[in-house]
């Protein structure tokens, strides 16, 4: 087995300079909000895992058994000797698409790409074990920020899985699909995974669990805005809510203060003023339509080579080629 690699283009420093602009500019708007990349700490990451096994939250779930029944079709036409995963968070279920990309064809290198260095490190080095033929070459970065810096080396495959797209924005997804296309050559690919448009009484308890576990994610990121820019933010006084908004066709999770309180962010010299119910935004989930996912992509420079849904219509897996 070959050690892994990790490139760090976001080091602590960086990190605490990002979340600076960000939370200047979301907590002084009106509505307040924050971008939903602040949840992932280590324990932002740890209550992810814990989401992905919850009897609610069917998208892991379902997109895994997806990945399972059509992961063969997908390394044969593929034939990537490099796969990309952005977001990869724990990589649980790239542990399929590695199988067969290794199996099926040339497969020679991993790069696992996310903003949280702890699970990234955790995910490469449990790899670089499960796969000694493999080079895991690990990417510390913000996904919107740039791409070029992964790494080449061959024929690629970008994998973007769990349906993190629907986390970013209308206008942040078409600027996203495009840089993806502008770091691939004609005819390399990207893998999509995307949560698709269901009944609201299935979608809102996916976001809302009976256990909990999501309110207290949703939370996290007023523990990292204590930690990282030393606030002093309550937790406890902040409710849980999730939304289905029924024109954007997204779920929208937000915090709610349960009193009027006044926090102060000491790093930004800012003194906030929360109003008894009021809301801000921290995620936005979009869910999509084949025909929606299709328009994009190709607005982006993609052509839809192939989509796998499952047998319900809830998760949708696009195998898609740069043009
Ligand atoms: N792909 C995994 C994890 C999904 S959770 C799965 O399918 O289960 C979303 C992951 O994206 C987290 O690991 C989070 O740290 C990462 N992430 C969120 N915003 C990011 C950004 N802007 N740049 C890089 N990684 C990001
Ligand atoms: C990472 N992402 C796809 C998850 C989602 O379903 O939007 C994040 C999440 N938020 C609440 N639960 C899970």
């Amino acid at each position: 087995m070959t050690a892994p690699t990790l490139e760090i283009y976001l080091s602590d420093d960086d990190l605490t300079s990002a979340l600076r602009a960000d939370a200047r500019l979301g907590l002084t708007a009106d509505p307040k909000w924050l971008p939903p990349k602040w949840f992932y700490d280590a324990r932002g990451s740890e209550l992810f895992e814990q989401i992905t096994e919850l009897p609610e939250y069917y998208p892991t779930r379902t997109e895994r058994a997806l990945l399972e029944r059509v992961v063969g079709e997908i390394a044969r036409t593929a034939q990537a000797e490099v796969l990309v995963e952005l977001g990869a968070g724990s990589a649980a279920k790239t542990r399929l698409l590695l199988s067969a990309l290794t199996a099926e064809g040339p497969l020679k290198t991993y790069v696992p790409q996310d903003v949280s260095s702890s699970a990234l490190r955790a995910a490469a080095a449990e790899i670089a074990t499960e796969f000694p033929g493999l080079a895991v070459h690990g990417v510390v970065s913000d996904f919107t920020d740039t791409l070029h810096n992964l790494p080449r080396g061959g024929r690629r495959m970008i994998a973007f899985l769990g349906g993190t797209i629907g986390n970013l924005v209308p206008a942040e997804r078409a600027e996203f699909l495009s840089s993806i296309r502008e770091v691939l050559e004609p005819g390399e690919q990207l893998l999509l995974g995307a949560g698709l448009v269901i009944d609201p009484a299935v979608l809102v308890p996916a976001y809302d669990d009976a256990a909990g576990v999501t309110a207290e994610f949703n939370r996290n990121v007023l523990h990292v805005l204590n930690s990282r820019l030393d606030a002093d933010f309550e937790p406890d006084k902040f409710a849980h809510v999730a939304t289905w908004e029924t024109e954007d066709e997204w779920i929208e999770m937000r915090l709610e203060a349960t009193e009027d309180m006044t926090v102060t962010v000491r790093e930004l010299d800012l003194t906030l003023q929360f109003a008894r119910g009021e809301q801000m935004r921290t995620e936005i989930s979009a869910k999509f339509r084949i025909d929606g996912l299709d328009a994009e992509l190709a607005a982006a420079g993609f052509e839809t080579e192939q989509v796998w849904t499952d047998p319900d219509n809830r998760f949708a897996l696009v195998l898609a080629a740069r043009r």
